[in-house]
């Protein structure tokens, strides 16, 4: 295992570097009806020797699939025991080893392509047509479409040397997870908060790599899980507790203000507004009592969208909106917006959505709409963790 431990106290090597983790718990946190499974998951910290902020996340090495692992070497094959040299480190290992903690099987790179052109497969020719440099735009799509297994099934190889295959691989690369409870609460441990998913490649039904490990194969509080601390220095509570902040996280982009919002009880900061929204009230509504736990002792005020319990979709946006009054009240006071979750859409609609909020409500032109919101993001007032 490629576990370096630095021991020094706030060492910026320590944070750099990978320590052995293993998972504590797993908690499913969406109900049995949900249209997705979603886990609570506690992260042993005893070997990790940095310090982590509300803000930061964490990023783990994922392992892949046994069963995808096995229907690679099947088709190739070989059994998995060959030794390989790892093309990066040079170190050798069986080639299992390899498939199973160095290898992407998601994504096919085009060196794997122009291996199998030479292979003797059936698809031969179709691979060679995809390789000219004509066909590039066709090329990409295909490697698109496919993972390893999905291209070694369609274009089975003759014959693949373990060294040459092992070379045409992309690296695995760690996921990243977000710190879902504050060290203030919990210090040998770091919780984190993720959604499972299924999705097609050529008709075959895959997991999400990292959150299928993590939520479904990986065993507690056995075996060994490589984690790193990702500092966050922009996605941070602001140093005077009075600030009040403004918390917009849909989905598992919840997970930091948990981390926030156990903080600034900490602070004894009252002036918290969080911003939740997922698919349904009964099956979704993830930390629903820690939050109304808050709601109640006034320390938090809440709002919620739950897009699929009526026939129009209602966001986080739509409720702020609603509430763009209040929402402008607490910017006078000198709130931060902080935005996490989804970066394709959710953000981009959100800040969107504030613009609008500023043209009507502060009757500005959609230029000097733009100019305030720029303001406020130079500022450091609207703060986004968006993936
Ligand atoms: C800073 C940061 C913080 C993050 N924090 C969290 C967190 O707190 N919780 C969390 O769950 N994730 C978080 N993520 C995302 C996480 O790192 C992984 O990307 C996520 O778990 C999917 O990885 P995977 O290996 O399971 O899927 P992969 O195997 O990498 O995904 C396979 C394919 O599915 C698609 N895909 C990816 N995600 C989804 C999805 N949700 N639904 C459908 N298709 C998808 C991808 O586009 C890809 O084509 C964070 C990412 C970043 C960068
Ligand atoms: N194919 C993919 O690559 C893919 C697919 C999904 C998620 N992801 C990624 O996974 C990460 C987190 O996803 P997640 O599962 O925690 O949550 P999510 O998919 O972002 O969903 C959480 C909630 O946000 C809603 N939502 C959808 N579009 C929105 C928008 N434009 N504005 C505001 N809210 C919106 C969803 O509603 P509805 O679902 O009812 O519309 C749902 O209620 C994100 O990075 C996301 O990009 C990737």
């Amino acid at each position: 295992m490629s576990t370096i431990i630095s021991k020094t106290k706030n060492d910026p090597v320590a944070l750099k570097t990978f320590f052995s983790s293993r998972i504590l718990k797993r908690k499913k946190l969406s109900k049995q009806s949900s249209s997705r499974a979603t886990y609570l998951l506690t992260m042993d910290l005893s070997n990790f020797t940095g310090e982590f902020l509300e803000g930061d996340a964490f990023s783990i090495k994922p392992v892949n699939d046994p069963l995808i692992i096995k229907d690679i070497l099947s088709i190739l094959k070989l059994d998995g025991q060959e030794i390989v040299k790892h093309p990066k480190t040079e170190g050798s290992l069986p080639l299992y080893k390899f498939l199973q903690t160095e290898a992407n099987l998601g994504k096919v790179s085009s060196k794997l392509l122009t291996l199998l052109t030479k292979s003797q497969s059936e698809t031969q020719n179709l691979l060679q047509t995809l390789c000219k440099e004509e066909n590039k735009f066709e090329k990409k799509a295909f490697l698109a479409s496919h993972d390893v297994l999905s291209l070694l099934e369609t274009s089975v190889p003759k014959k693949v040397s373990p060294q040459e295959f092992t070379e045409t691989l992309l690296p695995l690369l760690p996921r990243f997870y977000s710190c879902a409870s504050s060290h203030t609460k919990q210090s040998d441990s770091v919780d984190f908060l993720i959604s499972t998913f299924e999705y097609k490649t050529q008709g075959s039904l895959r997991k999400g790599l990292s959150s299928d490990f993590l939520c479904h194969r990986a065993q507690i509080s056995d075996g060994t899980i490589d984690m790193q601390l990702h500092k966050n220095t922009r996605f941070q509570l602001p140093t005077d507790s009075s600030t009040p902040i403004i918390m917009i996280g849909p989905g598992t982009g919840v997970a930091p203000f948990r981390a926030f919002v156990q903080k600034r009880i900490k602070q004894n900061a009252s002036k918290n507004w969080l911003f939740f929204g997922e698919r349904n009230r009964v099956s979704d509504f993830y930390f629903e009592d820690e939050w109304n736990f808050y709601v109640n002792d006034n320390n938090l005020k809440l709002s919620v969208a739950f897009s699929r319990d009526q026939e129009q979709k209602i966001y986080v946006q739509d409720k702020l909106y609603e509430q763009r009054k209040e929402f402008l009240k607490w910017l006078d006071n000198g709130a931060i917006i902080y935005i996490c979750g989804d970066a394709k859409k959710m953000e981009k609609d959100v800040k969107k959505t504030i613009i609008r909020i500023f043209q009507e409500e502060l009757s500005l032109s959609e230029k000097n709409a733009l100019l305030h919101f720029k303001d406020l993001y130079s500022k450091k007032r609207y703060v986004t963790d968006v993936y």
